[in-house]
């Protein structure tokens, strides 16, 4: 495998983050969040360029991140809910290492996000929120090199992940 890059995606609050975390220490890469990039180049959170500059700008800066880290190796990068809807972000991460789509179900997403100041979860209902992750689950599926679920313990996750990986040495 070298120190290819890993890449997760999946639905607003499906554990990449700390599946993330959980994986990149077990291998010894380092573990990036894509939005906490973006939060630091814009100087403002994300709620705040989403009312500003609107989601337009916010995705343009999420394709520069994810290609500026896209560029280095050895690290876990955790995506957006919404990057792999462009197929420029899956192709810049698919060219930099492994992609893996962490799944888990919508229930237990909704609980995890429902309280959070996320823009999309702001302006949306839960059955609308249901609807884009349905909506957004092929996407994810079809774009990642394969799948892991993410439904007990975050560790569980991070191994089944290292499990597959080792397919792919
Ligand atoms: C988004 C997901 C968020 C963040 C932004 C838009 C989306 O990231 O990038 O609010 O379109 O699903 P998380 O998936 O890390 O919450």
């Amino acid at each position: 495998m070298g120190r290819k890059n890993i890449i997760l995606c999946g639905f607003m609050g499906c554990g990449k983050t700390t599946v993330g975390k959980e994986l990149a220490w077990r291998i010894f890469y380092d573990f990036v969040d894509v939005d906490e990039h973006i939060e630091a180049i814009a100087g403002m959170s994300i709620p705040d360029i989403f009312e500003r500059k609107g989601e337009d700008a916010f995705r343009a800066l999420e394709t520069k991140v994810l290609s500026d880290l896209c560029g280095n190796s050895g690290l876990v990068i955790s995506t957006g809910g919404g990057a792999f809807l462009r197929e420029r972000n899956v192709e810049l991460a698919r060219k930099s290492g492994k992609t893996i789509f962490i799944n888990c179900s919508f229930a237990l997403c909704y609980d995890r996000i429902k309280d959070s100041d996320r823009p999309l979860v702001q302006r949306s209902t839960r059955e609308e929120l249901e609807l884009l992750f349905n909506e957004r689950q092929p996407i994810y599926q079809r774009a990642a090199d394969f799948e892991v679920f993410n439904q007990r313990d975050p560790k569980d996750a991070a191994k089944a992940i290292l499990s597959s990986l080792f397919l792919f040495i």
